[in-house]
């Protein structure tokens, strides 16, 4: 991403209205651009993640031998190296990207290579110990830098593992799951609070066996892969900005298009009916195990409502926490937000981040080590937002700007580019003022 500073000027609305098509889905980009890296043919993708954090795991599985093409009509070929990596000749930059740098690992870590895994400033704090851990029961040889990138693996042969997850982490699961499928015997893995499921619907749907038994997953080692032509869902964690935006206009009526709806994702759908969203799914389809739908959202006719979110329900909307608690102050009775100590370790120390804004703008609200308490029914006025370079830190006061008396100025808005370039863009389109 370029280092310049962009400001972007957010006005207050009268109300949102229109239909919109969203990128692809990041996290199912990532995973189908690693696999389709390690198959054997040429995968097509459709609806790609215009995001630069999944534009970053393309240019790693280029360099770790793939051939990728941007056809005319927007699809993406990606002829992969038939599960034999290249040593690459340059570091893999990861970018600002948590989820190239993890998942990767656990993919490439088999491979008789020594690779370098490298990112940004935001990466380079990002921790890596716990890709560490269950990739070296297993036989890797990985070396951080005080548990931090820059990562060095000098690729062996991996056995299987009977790995209990301590951390609810897809991308900890991702790569124990994209290393097991190359070991040899069967490695099991068990979650005690159930992520995003997007990498077992991946790796089935490029021709993979994998078992679930109630909170057991296994996946037998040395099995390869096979090219697919896949569609990539619009990304729910994008539709979340304008959701929540609609939720702050009683006449708001918006139609968010080719959306994914896969459950362990759809937790947000019921939050936003909570606060007093009116949702209509209006279609659902399923592309290779992954539902998409497209969906109608009407804000509340006496404003939002409050709510508790703690437990896996934390867990399961952590992405989506910042918009919420950015749009908090507005609602009747407050958001609390526990249990999501993880914000801290994401592309910025989210909780710290959102508390920051939020006073900038003038709100009152407890900050806790794992969340925030916001009260309701307050007053906020635009402001100066530092986006700390994250982009959901961008995109969640940029939509609490609409409420607000007054113009706000985001700073660091490029960083909305991570998974979102066209969201200024779209709000724009939408809001009418
Ligand atoms: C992701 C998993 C989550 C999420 C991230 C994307 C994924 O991170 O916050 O934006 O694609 O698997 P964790 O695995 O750290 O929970």
């Amino acid at each position: 991403m370029s280092s310049t500073s962009t400001t972007q000027i957010v006005h207050p609305a009268r109300t949102l209205q229109g239909s919109v098509t969203l990128p692809g889905d990041k996290s199912i980009s990532h995973r189908y651009a690693m696999l389709a890296g390690i198959a054997s043919g040429t995968t097509r993708l459709s609806n790609f993640s215009t995001g630069a954090d999944p534009h970053s795991t393309l240019a790693c599985m280029e360099a770790l031998g793939a051939t990728i093409v941007h056809n005319a009509d927007k699809t993406i070929s990606v002829t992969g190296t038939a599960g034999q990596f290249q040593q690459p000749a340059t570091p893999l930059d990861c970018g600002n990207s948590g989820s190239t740098m993890r998942m990767l690992a656990g993919l490439i870590a088999p491979h008789p290579h020594t690779f370098t895994m490298i990112g940004d400033h935001s990466l380079t704090l990002r921790p890596m110990e716990r890709i560490r851990k269950p990739l070296m029961q297993m036989g890797a040889h990985i070396d951080l830098v005080n548990g931090h990138a820059p990562i060095t693996i000098h690729g062996s042969p991996l056995h299987a593992i009977d790995f209990d997850t301590p951390i609810p982490s897809a991308q900890v699961k991702t790569a124990v799951l994209f290393a097991g499928l190359q070991a040899n015997g069967t490695t099991s893995l068990t979650e005690s609070i159930r992520t995003r499921d997007h990498s077992e619907h991946a790796l089935r749907a490029f021709g993979a066996i994998l078992n679930r038994t109630d909170e057991r997953l296994s996946i037998p080692g040395g099995q390869k892969l096979q090219a697919i032509d896949a569609t990539v869902p619009g990304d729910l964690s994008s539709a979340a900005f304008f959701l929540c935006a609609a939720l702050l206009f009683p006449d708001s009526n918006l139609i968010l298009d080719s959306i994914g709806m896969n459950p362990t994702r759809a937790s947000l759908l019921d939050v936003i009916t909570s606060l007093g969203g009116k949702i209509k799914v209006l279609n659902v389809e399923e592309h290779h195990g992954e539902l998409i739908g497209t969906i109608q959202v009407n804000g509340p006719a006496s404003g939002p409502r409050g709510m508790h979110i703690g437990g896996a329900l934390s867990a399961q909307i952590i992405d989506e926490l910042p918009v919420l608690a950015a749009i908090a102050p507005y609602t009747i009775n407050g958001i609390t937000i526990r249990d999501a100590r993880e914000l801290r370790v994401k592309e910025s120390d989210r909780i710290a981040l959102v508390a920051k804004n939020l006073k900038a703008m003038g709100a009152t609200f407890t900050e806790h080590e794992d969340g925030l308490e916001i009260p309701g029914n307050q007053r906020l006025h635009g402001a100066q937002i530092d986006s700390g370079a994250d982009h959901r830190i961008t995109m969640a006061f940029a939509i609490a700007a609409l409420r607000a008396e007054g113009d706000t100025e985001v700073h660091g808005a490029e960083a909305a580019a991570i998974s979102f370039p066209e969201f200024f863009t779209h709000l724009d389109a939408l809001c009418q003022r």
